[in-house]
């Protein structure tokens, strides 16, 4: 046997384990492991294809980002090509792929990757690849599984910055927004957000009115709490209103959401006259090792995607149903995305503490 992995879209702390995890679980079998480099550029001629043996993943799985590289432009069925004019077309590649992967006697795949990987799998599945997946990103959005690696580690991050902002709003009497990643879902803002005990919480499950995040700063103010810390997600939007979208996607990328912490910290300060602040913590959510709970999920996952390989669950993915984890078939996951329950008791228990959604 002989299997390829691969690692798409955005990073996550963790990849490296799956990879370990998968590596030493395939070569205990006595199979072979092929890593394709850089999502399937590797596939594609356009990036390598490594050997990966137990000497090649030693010392890997408290690190963050992946060694196979990775990149959120590489669909093979929609892949961007450059023109002399600068413009781009998306041609199709998938048969490219194919005849690599038959020429390379790759007999399996196990493809790490988000929605976006996922989809992109079930396509190669369709079309008679025998894939298996691994869930991950740290927006935790992905349907079928309680949640993805890389997700504990984002929150821990983000709850780290909101201590660390708590010292100085409080010191200056400001208020301090805290824009936080999870593209059109609101888990890494709201669990960041209670941990941290932020005051106001915006996500993109609940368009805010601003005057409701503004009263919930004057409120505190007359009761002698002079500082406020909003958490809001990237792609919460105002009621009425749209996501904010920044302009600087590639070709066959996603449109980036991003931007609206400063808009909303400008709003407060023009109606409440509280100096405001604010900050995107961006990559910095992506990047360093992963933590405890992610490391284990994320070996776990390695683990489980070579038994499915062995059990033959092509066009299934991995995921954690607590306290197993079982497969999933890829349209199960993909059939709707996985964002905030309005009536979660995280969200009731916000609410009682009484932390303003802005709504
Ligand atoms: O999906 C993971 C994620 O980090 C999102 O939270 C964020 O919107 C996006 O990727 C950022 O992507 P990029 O690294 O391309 O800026």
């Amino acid at each position: 046997m002989r299997i390829a992995i691969s690692t798409g879209g955005g990073d996550a702390p963790g990849l490296n384990a799956v990879i370990r995890a998968a590596v030493l679980s395939a070569t205990s079998r006595g199979w072979d492991v092929l890593g394709i480099c850089r999502g399937y550029y590797g596939l594609l001629g356009e990036d390598d294809i490594i050997p990966l043996t137990r000497d090649s993943v030693r010392g890997i799985a408290h690190l963050g980002g992946t060694i196979l590289r990775t990149t959120n432009r590489g669909n093979p069925f929609e892949f961007p090509v450059r023109q002399a004019d600068g413009s781009y077309i998306e041609v199709d590649r998938s048969n490219e792929l194919f005849e690599n992967a038959e020429r390379l006697g790759i007999d399996a795949v196990v493809t790490i990757g988000g929605d976006g990987s996922l989809a992109i799998a079930q396509r190669l599945f369709e079309r008679g690849m025998k894939i298996v997946g691994v869930p991950k990103t740290i927006d935790n959005d992905v349907s079928g599984t309680i949640t993805t690696f890389g997700f504990d580690t984002a929150v821990n991050t983000a709850i780290e910055a909101i201590d660390k902002l708590h010292t100085t709003a409080e010191s200056h009497d400001r208020v301090i927004v805290m824009e936080v990643m999870g593209r059109h879902a609101g888990f890494i803002a709201l669990h960041s957000g209670v941990a941290g005990t932020a005051d106001v919480i915006l996500l993109p499950e609940i368009p805010f009115d601003i005057e409701k995040v503004c009263a919930k700063v004057r409120a505190r103010d007359r009761a002698g709490r002079q500082f406020s810390i909003v958490v809001v997600a990237e792609g919460a939007y105002p009621i009425g209103g749209q996501e904010s979208i920044l302009a600087d996607s590639l070709p066959g990328q996603d449109k980036r959401v991003g931007g609206i912490a400063g808009r909303i910290a400008w709003e407060i300060q023009n109606r409440t006259g509280k100096e405001s602040r604010s900050l995107v913590l961006g990559h910095l959510q992506r990047g360093g090792g992963p933590t405890g709970y992610d490391r284990l999920l994320a070996t776990r996952f390695g683990g489980a995607a070579i038994e499915a390989v062995e059990n033959g669950r092509w066009g299934h993915m991995v995921a954690l149903q607590s306290p197993h984890i079982v497969t999933v078939p890829f349209l199960d996951a993909l059939r709707e995305p996985k964002r905030v329950e309005l009536t979660h008791d995280i969200m009731r228990t916000a609410r009682a503490a009484g932390i303003s959604f802005g709504d």
